[in-house]
Parts: C-alpha cells; structure tokens; sequence
C-alpha cells in the first residue's frame, strides 16, 4: 500500500533501537518502494557527527541488521543519499534552529517525530518542537516503550506530551502488535467462526502465554537494572497479547474500536493483592549457566555489580473478572537466558468430561491450540486420534498444523516496518492509547510494591533453565503445567 511521502525526524539517533532496528526497517520500505523520492531520514542526537559520518553509522547498521542478500548497492547508496543528520540537545536550546531549517517546509510531506529515547526526554523534545515551530497540526508524534517507570509516570509523560500532541496524533509503540503473528491473533479470532464460539470458561480451561528469550541484558544493563522482567515485558507486550485474546469482538477493525475493546480486558484484570503476590507471582534472576552448550554468565557478571534485585524472570498467574473468563486463569512467563528464544500461547480446552475407552488405550490429553508467535511461526490444534493398525484401537495425540513459513513462502516484515508506516499513514490500530498505557501500568504497579516492600530477594535460576523451580510450582498447584515443546 503506497504511502505519502514523509520527514521521519528520530531522536536518539545512535542509539541501539534506531541502528538495530529502525534504519533496517526504513531501509526495507525503501526497497520496496515505500519511501517516495522526496522523504526524508533526519537523525537527531546529541553527538557531534555531519551527515557523511552518520550516513556511515547508518551503513554499518544496515551490513550488521539486514540480511546480505537484501543489501543491493545502489539500492542501499539511495536509501542513505535520503538521510541526513542534525546534533540536537533534546531538553537545551542547540541546534533546534538547525533542525528547523534541514526540515525547511514540509509541503505536502507528513512530519513524524520518532522518540527513541529515555522516557525522560518526551516531554522536553515535545516542548521544544512546540517551541520551534515544528508540531504543525499535520505533524505525529511516536514513542517507545516504556512510557514511564510507573503510573505516575507514566501520566506525567502523557500529559506533556498531550500538551503539544493530541492523542489522535500521538502513537505509542509496543512493537509486539506490529509482529506479524500477532496481527494474526485478530484474524484467528476475528475472521474465523468456529473459534469463537469456543472462546470462552465453558470450553477453555486456561491459557498460557510465554515469552522466552536466550539473550541476557546484552549491555543495556543501564536500563535493564532499573526496569527488570515486570515493567520491560509484561506491562506492554505480554499484556498486550492478553488484551488480543481475552477481548471481544470490536466493532469494527478501527483504532478506537480495537482500542475500547483492550481496554476493557485491562481494566477487567483481577487486582493481586499484596498478601497473593507470594502465591501467584514468581521472579527470578538468571546465574551463571549454559545455553546451546555455551556457558554464559550471571545477571550480576552481565551487569558488573555484586548486587541487585532485579527480576530477569517472572510467573504470574492472572485472572480476569468477567464473564467470559470466569475462573479461567492466564498463566504468563518471560524471562532472560531461557533455554530458547520462543514465544507462544497455549491455549488448552477442558478435559473430557467422560471417556469410554479403556485406560491402557489412551493417555486422554486435553486439546490444545498452540500458538507460536515465534520462531517457526505457526499454529498446532492438537488433538487425540486413533493409532493406524490393525492391534486395535489405541489413541494418541496428533497435530493439525499451520506453518505459516510454509504456507506464505514471503519475507515476514519486521514489526516496526509495518508500525512506521502505520504511523505516516496516521492509521493508530496497532498503537496503544494513553487509558491502555495507564491501565497496564494501574495492574502491574501494585506488585512491584508488594515484591518491594518484602524482604526475598528474586530467586535464582540457572541460565538455560526454564526460570526457578516456583515457576513450575506455581502452574502445578493448580494441576496444570508449563508446555514445552523442546
Ligand atoms: C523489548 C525489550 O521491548 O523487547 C527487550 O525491551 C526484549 O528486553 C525485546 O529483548 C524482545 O523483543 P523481540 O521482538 O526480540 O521478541
């Protein structure tokens, strides 16, 4: 879908996201014809760098992110003749006239201010692009993740933001919503009729949503120690995921309606109570250990510091008070130095209420729908099906599998590929909203309380290990356990 032409202004223009991620996939729009002739890549940051050194910056980035056999010389010596660099001192008064004049007037071109910073600095940036002329009504505002380190926080940086942008134009990043598996939760559930009439406490018995990464903090310990597994993943991208599974239908595929829909599951989220946090919460914190062979250190060696309670790891089981979900726990886990990177949901229908064959024939599993959002992108209904052969009649669990790789033989654009150029199209579906933002935040803040105000520290898990042993009890409790499909 062609898109207008566009002045992608990004602060934090150095930094990791935008040389790992953004460069990469503006560059891949640009190959495919998404960046029209006259839009512009304005990098802004503090360094003192000209045009020459950050568009060599940016040819690094694009060697070390973007697959070889996508890197066409010319194509790549365009795409970096479109970027050009300004030094920038987000909360001062430098070199803002400067970025002014590189945008000159933006005619018909739409202006998107792309805010890969510390959190701190949206308010300021927003001030003095205000101040400078530069947040004419056409222009957009993104932000990344984390929008602030609690709620307060988190209202602080909204309000001032929303004192420049209005929310219409204000575009929250959570780059899970951009993934294409993810998308796809809403044409499961949205675009298909025998699921839904199954979405529901009668059929389902509970469901499981993992987010496991083999990576450790990778030199972003700064931010890591400060945030931990709660507020890094849970509070936006997991959540986010539940919002796409426990919502109704929306009225219609339209921002706000998808939007007012989430925000109802947020909302309807089961408060924890200070004295349940021991018992339906677990964090952990990797040590030293192996992955694929390869032994990897401590959070503590990552970090360089003899001490720190932060989470790399964390269970929980969640409830949601509504109909639908009566009593139909959400068992949620991410972690750091995981066995595998590997995302997924489970969802796992009741047992049969009866069975009529004989014990020694079948081992009766309850069906289960898998969800792997990555890699190996697919979808597994597994179910219990005769043995062929003549000895008899003995069941065993099967899969009826979708593999989307197989399926859909096409690159899968990397989520901020879409999200960017949802963001010049002003199309805000994949977006969150302040309410959401806020509400996620309203449910997850008490918990860091309570672990706070509790004398255990994370318990230790061994890098490589499925998280601390209480993660495993804390499913088997309730009967249930943890799928691993290793
Ligand atoms: C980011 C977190 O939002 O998501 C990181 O800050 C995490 O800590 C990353 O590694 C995971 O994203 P993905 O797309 O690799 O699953």
């Amino acid at each position: 879908v062609p898109v207008q032409s566009f002045i992608c202004v990004v602060f934090g223009a150095t930094g990791d996201l935008t040389l790992r991620k953004l460069l990469p996939a503006l560059y891949y729009r640009f190959r495919d014809g998404q960046m029209p002739g006259d839009s512009m890549i304005v990098g802004a940051a503090r360094s003192g760098l000209d045009d020459a050194a950050y568009r060599a910056r940016a040819r690094d980035a694009l060697h070390a992110h973007v697959a070889s056999t996508d890197l066409q010389g010319e194509v790549v010596d365009s795409f970096l003749a479109q970027i050009s660099y300004v030094q920038v001192d987000g909360t001062g008064d430098t070199g803002w006239p400067v970025l002014k004049d590189v945008l000159g007037s933006a005619g018909e071109r739409v202006p998107v201010f792309y805010l890969a910073t510390s959190p701190e600095l949206y308010g300021p940036i927003c001030r003095n692009l205000a101040r400078h002329g530069l947040a004419g009504p056409d222009a957009r505002v993104v932000l990344e993740k984390p929008i602030g380190h609690d709620l307060e926080s988190a209202r602080d940086i909204n309000d001032r933001v929303g004192e420049v942008f209005s929310e219409a134009r204000t575009f929250r990043i959570d780059h899970y919503l951009g993934k294409e598996t993810v998308q796809n939760l809403l044409a499961l559930r949205f675009a298909n009729s025998i699921f839904e009439r199954l979405w529901n406490s009668d059929v389902i018995d509970h469901v499981q949503i993992t987010v496991a990464e083999t990576v450790g903090v990778e030199g972003r310990g700064g931010y890591y120690d400060r945030s931990g597994a709660l507020r890094d993943m849970v509070q936006n991208h997991i959540l986010q995921l539940l919002c796409l599974l426990a919502m109704d239908s929306p009225v219609a595929m339209q921002a706000d309606a998808v939007r007012d829909e989430k925000l109802k599951v947020l909302r309807a989220l089961r408060p924890i109570e200070p004295h349940d946090v021991a018992s339906v919460t677990v964090r952990g914190q990797y040590a030293a250990g192996a992955i694929g062979g390869n032994p990897v250190k401590g959070y503590l060696s990552d970090l360089g510091e003899p001490e720190s309670n932060t989470e790399t790891f964390v269970a929980l089981k969640a409830q949601l008070n509504s109909w639908r979900w009566a009593n139909v726990p959400f068992y949620l886990r991410t972690g750091k130095r995981l066995p595998q990177k590997m995302s997924e949901i489970v969802i796992q229908f009741r047992a049969l209420p009866f069975s009529i064959f004989p014990r020694e024939a079948a081992d009766l599993q309850p069906n289960r729908l898998i969800i792997r959002l990555q890699p190996e992108e697919g979808m597994r209904l597994e179910m219990m099906t005769k043995d062929p052969g003549p000895g008899g009649l003995r069941l065993r669990p099967t899969g009826l599998d979708i593999s989307f790789e197989k399926a859909f033989a096409t690159r899968y654009p990397d989520a901020y590929e879409r999200l960017l150029m949802d963001t010049v199209r002003g199309n805000a579906t994949l977006f969150m909203r302040r309410d959401e933002v806020e509400a996620a935040w309203g449910w997850v803040e008490p918990i860091i309380e309570a672990w706070e105000s509790r004398p255990e520290r994370p318990r230790p898990y061994s890098a490589g290990s499925w998280g601390p042993t209480a993660a495993i009890a804390l499913i088997e409790r309730d009967g249930r356990t943890w799928h691993e499909d290793v």
